[in-house]
């Protein structure tokens, strides 16, 4: 099954994204907005973060969503971009939903959450994970879109020569020093690609492209790879904004992954294992 056009293919190659359209039906699409309706609700509001007002979770069950989450279309598409034959999921898919906050002023932060060298790039199978976002909604510059500087991987990647440290001396999320020991399967900051958070301040300073907002159709999908530089918007809009993200990898291919100490990364996969076709079950390494 191709999916991506040889321009798509193209786009992914020099921006980091490609928006594709899917073989989702406006029915599927419609009862997996529905799923997230009864699945999620608003945080308090105001939030306290502006550009949180947001919820999401990797715990559910509906087959509205299995549908999606496991289609061939999805492995397809990753196969193509991380030019491969066998993929897995690197993580458990997740909905994200942004509620509408038509108080607030357009705002939004920037950050990467990986880095990659040329030649992770151009290996094949590539030496990365990749994301796709499944739209559930229409997402217009006014509805929180992905805000993107295309191409700026590229030049990130460019930037750091051949030998890159992988990890950043700082963990955003945590605000302590980079553990090793958080990691199971790298030895240090240069062992391979991983899924980790990069503020600006962490990245070169190089002259990227303004940033633009990631616009799509309900139903639509998106490729990308999380080290372009982007980040979350403000949804000025009346609309929520409801996706999934997908992310998978090229099996084979180290990709750094923390250890998961809550046992919800494994719980949410094996649930997910069965809940899936028989057929599409080797999506899932356990
Ligand atoms: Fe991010």
């Amino acid at each position: 099954m191709m999916t991506m056009t040889d321009q798509q293919l193209a786009d992914f190659e020099r921006d980091g994204l490609a928006t594709v359209d899917s073989p989702f039906t406006t029915a599927q699409i419609s009862a997996a907005s529905e799923a997230f309706d009864r699945l999620l609700s608003p945080p308090p509001y105001p939030s306290s973060q502006p550009l949180k007002y947001r919820t999401g979770t990797s715990d559910f069950t509906d087959p509205a969503l299995i549908d999606l989450v496991q289609h061939p279309f999805l492995e397809e598409v990753a196969k193509q971009v991380l030019r491969c034959d066998q993929i897995k999921m690197f993580r458990p898919p997740s909905l994200k939903q942004t509620y509408p906050d038509p108080n607030r002023p357009f705002e939004f932060s920037l950050h990467t959450d990986a880095r990659l060298s040329s030649s992770d790039l151009r290996a094949t199978p590539r030496r990365m994970p990749c994301n796709l976002l499944i739209w559930i909604s229409d997402v217009t510059p006014q509805t929180a879109p992905l805000m993107v500087r295309p191409g700026s991987h590229r030049q990130i990647a460019e930037a750091i020569g051949s030998h890159p440290a992988y990890l950043p001396l700082m963990n955003n999320k945590t605000g302590q020093p980079t553990q090793i020991e958080d990691y199971v399967n790298i030895k240090n900051a240069h062992s391979a690609p991983t899924v980790v958070g990069w503020f600006e301040d962490q990245l070169p300073d190089l002259k990227y492209h303004d940033p633009v907002p990631l616009t799509a159709h309900a139903g639509q999908v998106t490729v990308w790879t999380q080290a372009v530089v982007h980040g979350a918007s403000t949804n000025t809009s009346n609309i929520s904004r409801k996706v999934i993200f997908n992310d998978f990898q090229p099996q084979g291919v180290e990709i750094g992954v923390t250890r998961d100490t809550s046992g919800k990364r494994r719980r949410h996969l094996s649930r997910l294992a069965s809940l899936m076709r028989p057929e599409r079950c080797h999506l899932i390494e356990l």
